[in-house]
């Protein structure tokens, strides 16, 4: 069953409709996500593929794990099924993903060891099979007024990993870099930068509607650093797709960013900003009139359920419902969630009236 709507006034989806500064009497949802390991048909899947790389690269995969929360919960947008490493792993640097240990690359800790990436667009095409494919899908099912999300990751949160090999807590490596030698860092961040930018340009092409970029390691730098390897990146990949796209939004989601969000929302040329469940709800407010928001809830409340998350779920819709607002996660949907949480959280949106 389809539960996306269009906004009766503009007769655009709804999402789209939020993004541009439109308000309904619904407020448009969906989760970062929203496909993987907590839904029982994702999992059957999975080990039918093979390895994670196996599913992402293989666009009848793709597609179908995409489709699957939207078959169960109606969601106002799909977002297409990828990571944000396989621009790295298209750069040519060796990529695992070893069970229940997360990415695996071989480091890259000086100018030597990136000097010989090279990208090679080819090993994406995939993923635009796959956008294609859900672009039909997605209508072929009924959910006319579901939104197509293509993404990728910030630069910055894409070199913590290409730089660290892997998940880290300190980023010690990355920022040691950066600090210690920004002239060499910022040529990886460029070559990620131009790389990104081709990367969604191509996305685009093959028909997503909006673009998420994923920036889940912001919240590590200090003001300067921020500066430099979160806002100028950002702001040159959303300057370059305006350039040909005036009309795709854009939402940044720079995790973390604390009392750095603002500048992040005046300074990057993001259409929209997505909150972590850190940010409070009248700080939200207060972003809310410099674009509009996608957010928060915390995953542990989605993952805990029961009244709090029906207290907690109708809070942020009570105090930022009045200005332009898509309802989200503050970060991805927990693998432990019980799908019955989801269902009851898709239900209280819905049902929510301005
Ligand atoms: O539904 C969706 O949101 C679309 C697909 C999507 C995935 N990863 C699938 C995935 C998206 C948008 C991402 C983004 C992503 N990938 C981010 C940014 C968001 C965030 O969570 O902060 C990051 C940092 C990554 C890198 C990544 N991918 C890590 C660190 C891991 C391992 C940790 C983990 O959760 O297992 C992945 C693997 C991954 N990406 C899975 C999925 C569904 C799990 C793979 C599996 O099935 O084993």
């Amino acid at each position: 069953m389809t539960g996306a709507v269009k906004n009766i006034k503009t007769g655009k989806k709804l999402f789209l409709s939020a993004l541009q500064g439109g308000r309904s009497n619904r407020i448009p949802f969906w989760f970062m996500r929203q496909a993987g390991r907590y839904l029982p048909e994702y999992r059957e899947l999975r080990a039918r593929a093979g390895g994670f790389l196996d599913m992402v690269y293989n666009p009848d995969f793709a597609t179908e794990v995409t489709m699957q929360p939207l078959r169960r919960y109606g969601m106002d947008a799909a977002i297409l099924f990828s990571d944000i490493l396989v621009i790295p792993h298209a750069l040519g640097q060796k990529l695992e993903f070893l069970h229940g240990e997360g990415p695996k690359f071989e480091p890259i800790r000086c100018e030597e060891d990136f000097k010989n990436l090279e990208y090679t667009e080819a090993i994406l095409a995939p993923v635009y099979e796959t956008i294609k494919s859900l672009k039909s899908q997605i209508q072929k099912e009924g959910f006319y007024d579901t939104a197509l999300i293509g993404f990728a990751g910030a630069p910055w949160t894409v070199a913590t990993y290409m730089v660290e090999g892997g998940s880290s807590r300190t980023f010690e490596n990355v920022k040691k870099w950066a600090y210690c030698n920004p002239e060499t860092f910022e040529r990886l961040i460029e070559l990620i930068t131009q790389t990104t930018i081709r990367y969604l340009l191509s996305q685009i092409k093959a028909g997503v509607e909006a673009i998420q970029i994923f920036d889940s390691w912001a919240g590590v730098l200090d003001e300067s650093e921020y500066n430099r390897w979160v806002i100028i990146p950002t702001k040159k990949i959303t300057q370059a797709l305006a350039q040909s796209h005036p009309d795709i939004p854009v939402i940044g989601f720079p995790k973390g960013s604390g009392f750095l969000y603002e500048v992040y929302a005046k300074k990057t040329g993001v259409t929209a900003l997505g909150l972590d469940s850190q940010v409070p709800l009248e700080k939200a407010d207060f972003l809310q009139d410099i674009l509009p928001v996608q957010g928060n809830l915390d995953p542990v409340c989605l993952l805990t359920g029961g009244m709090s998350l029906k207290n907690t779920a109708e809070k942020i819709l009570e105090k930022l419902s009045a200005k332009p607002f898509i309802f989200n996660l503050g970060h991805g949907v927990i693998k432990e969630t019980p799908p019955e949480h989801m269902a009851v959280l898709s239900e209280i949106i819905k049902n929510w009236r301005i």
